[in-house]
């Protein structure tokens, strides 16, 4: 016999065992089916985990009259489905049964007709199927005489919910991909329009996409989070993480206390939400979004551009880049993104600059190796013409590792914790910064050593000779033809500045300029 009701309350045990008493005259309420066992809508049976958690049985969404099997959190009272078998097969009476049969499968079928609505496939298959469904939410076929022998579990099948548990990836070797597809309407389960899914190409990262077309990418796994993620930082409710090994890539997040209920979903208009539930207040608290501002959208400010939800505009483009079309750049369309004010040419030897504070860029033509050092990889991307970038892969215990980029670098944006990335940059481009530094440094002493010449010969003669005029010329001459020629070196780097539509973001990227031409020492 499964106790049907959770432990930690006795009124409520108390209440739970009387509906288990009268539940036996009408509704079934066991966590398990077996081959002679069936779970009728008719009748009202429903599935309810051994805690008494979650429960499985038929319900109708919304305002929809359709029927539909479904899992949910037993105690909620505004029904909270976490899966649906039968989301594109809809039932449209009271007439389905759901059971299981040999060698395993899990069907529902339309009572009256005898017609399959909807099935579970199976790749092996066992003598003594039972179907049992799980306190974590989990549906499971298993072997009656060998539970650990699970043959199908709806975990590997979402719907719009990512569940505590889940493995949220894909299996190399079996192909299998298990990721989220949103509802069509709060009325309608059906299959909509957006996905959330790891996306193992090049280097993982989380994707929602609408269709084909990619809405938001989270940046690359960095041992600790997805890049660009964040809002997902270490906390007392939940630890996540992502396992990736030759076999499989999977994300999945745990629970730190059981009593808590925590669900992932992907909404009807394609956000992520991380919902928490408030036994206070009885109702769902949102915990987190994605996508969680403008910035987040993929590669909005595109390639080299790098987003800011806190400058106007939002979109700058990197340190000594410059957007392709200052027209568009200007009205506040982005796409174009920005490029370098110098080709590179791999030939002569490029250099690399380092960008501080970002969210890295769209890993899916990328290259890693999680047991380079960061002086290995700079050298693997010099030796490549083709390598745009590089940085550390794995944060999580100091750096380690090489992520490699190719191709032009999207879907940056600045962000709080981010990462370092070293960009190929022609090296005229690297040494044009440092020489206009030392003619700076340079001129200001030359400046600052004149002038001091220069007051202390006002001192010495200002009551002297007939001289006094023409020295007092040439000591503020020299300084202001020295200022000149400072100033038409730096005339020629304004316009750029200005072009490049960087002033704005000058305060932003100072960080950046100084490490990227760190070595140099700060003036
Ligand atoms: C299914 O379970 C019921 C109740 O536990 C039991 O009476 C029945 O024999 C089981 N059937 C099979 C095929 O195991
Ligand atoms: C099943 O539930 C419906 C709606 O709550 C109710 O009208 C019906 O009488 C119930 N059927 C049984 C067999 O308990
Ligand atoms: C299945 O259908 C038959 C006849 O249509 C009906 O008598 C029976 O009660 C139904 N059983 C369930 C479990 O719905
Ligand atoms: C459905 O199938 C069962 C056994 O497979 C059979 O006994 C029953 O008559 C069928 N009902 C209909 C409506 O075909
Ligand atoms: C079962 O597999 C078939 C063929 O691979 C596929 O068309 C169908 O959608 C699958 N059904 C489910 C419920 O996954
Ligand atoms: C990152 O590094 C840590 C500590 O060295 C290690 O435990 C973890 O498995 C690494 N993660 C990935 C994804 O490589
Ligand atoms: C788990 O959460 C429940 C409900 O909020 C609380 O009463 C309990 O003390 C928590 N347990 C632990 C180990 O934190
Ligand atoms: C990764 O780097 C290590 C250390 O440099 C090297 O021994 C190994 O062969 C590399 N692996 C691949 C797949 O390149
Ligand atoms: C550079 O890297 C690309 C992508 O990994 C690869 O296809 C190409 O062969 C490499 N070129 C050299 C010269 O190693």
């Amino acid at each position: 016999m499964n106790m049907i009701c959770r432990s930690s309350n006795t009124t409520k045990f108390g209440l739970c065992l009387f509906l288990l008493t009268t539940s036996f005259m009408s509704a079934r309420t066991s966590d398990t089916i077996n081959t002679s066992q069936i779970l009728s809508d008719n009748r009202n049976d429903t599935l309810m985990s051994s805690t008494g958690a979650l429960a499985l049985g038929f319900y109708s969404p919304g305002n929809s009259k359709n029927r539909y099997v479904g899992i949910w959190y037993n105690d909620i009272k505004d029904k909270t489905v976490v899966w649906v078998a039968n989301r594109d097969y809809p039932l449209t009476d009271r007439s389905g049964v759901l059971r299981v049969i040999e060698p395993g499968r899990l069907l529902l079928l339309n009572n009256a007709t005898n017609a399959t609505i909807w099935s579970a496939n199976i790749s092996s298959t066992v003598h003594a199927p039972l179907a049992r469904l799980l306190d974590s939410g989990n549906l499971v076929v298993v072997d009656e005489n060998d539970e650990s022998n699970i043959i199908w579990q709806s975990f590997d099948y979402p719907t719009d919910t990512f569940l505590p548990g889940m493995k949220l990836g894909k299996n190399f070797v079996s192909g299998h991909q298990v990721y989220l597809s949103s509802a069509k309407s709060n009325d309608d389960p059906a299959t909509g329009g957006f996905t959330y899914q790891i996306d193992p190409s090049g280097y993982p990262q989380s994707v929602i996409k609408d269709g084909a077309s990619v809405r938001c990418k989270s940046g690359p796994w960095n041992g600790v989070r997805f890049s660009g993620s964040h809002n997902l930082v270490k906390n007392i409710i939940f630890t996540f993480g992502l396992v990736i090994n030759k076999d499989q890539v999977y994300y999945h997040y745990t629970l730190l206390n059981d009593s808590v209920y925590m669900r992932f979903k992907l909404s009807e208009s394609g956000e992520g939400q991380r919902w928490l539930w408030s036994y206070q207040t009885q109702n769902w608290l949102l915990y987190h979004t994605i996508p969680t501002d403008n910035c987040d959208i993929y590669s909005v400010c595109g390639a080299y551009g790098v987003c800011n939800t806190k400058t106007s505009p939002y979109c700058t483009c990197l340190n000594k880049l410059e957007p392709n079309d200052p027209r568009g750049w200007g009205a506040d369309d982005f796409s174009i993104g920005c490029g370098r004010r110098t080709p590179l040419n791999c030939q002569e030897g490029d250099g690399f600059l380092k960008y501080s504070g970002v969210k890295l860029p769209d890993t899916e033509h990328s290259w890693s190796n999680a047991s380079m050092s960061l002086e290995e990889c700079k050298i693997a991307c010099s030796k490549n013409c083709s390598c745009t970038a590089y940085a550390s892969l794995n944060i999580s215990n100091g750096e380690s590792g090489c992520l490699l980029w190719f191709g032009e670098l999207a879907n940056m944006r600045e962000i709080s914790p981010g990462q370092d990335i070293y960009i190929r940059m022609a090296k005229s481009e690297l040494e044009l910064g440092s020489r206009k530094r030392e003619i700076l440094i340079v001129t200001l002493s030359v400046v600052i050593v004149t002038v001091l010449l220069g007051l202390s010969l006002k001192l010495l003669y200002s009551l002297k000779s007939d001289h006094q005029l023409q020295e007092r010329n040439y000591v503020t001459g020299g300084p202001r033809r020295n200022y000149h020629r400072h100033q038409s070196r730096e005339d020629m780097d304004l316009p750029m500045l200005d072009l490049s539509s960087i002033i704005k973001a000058t305060d932003h990227f100072s960080i950046n300029n100084k490490l990227g031409e760190g070595g140099f020492g700060p003036v």
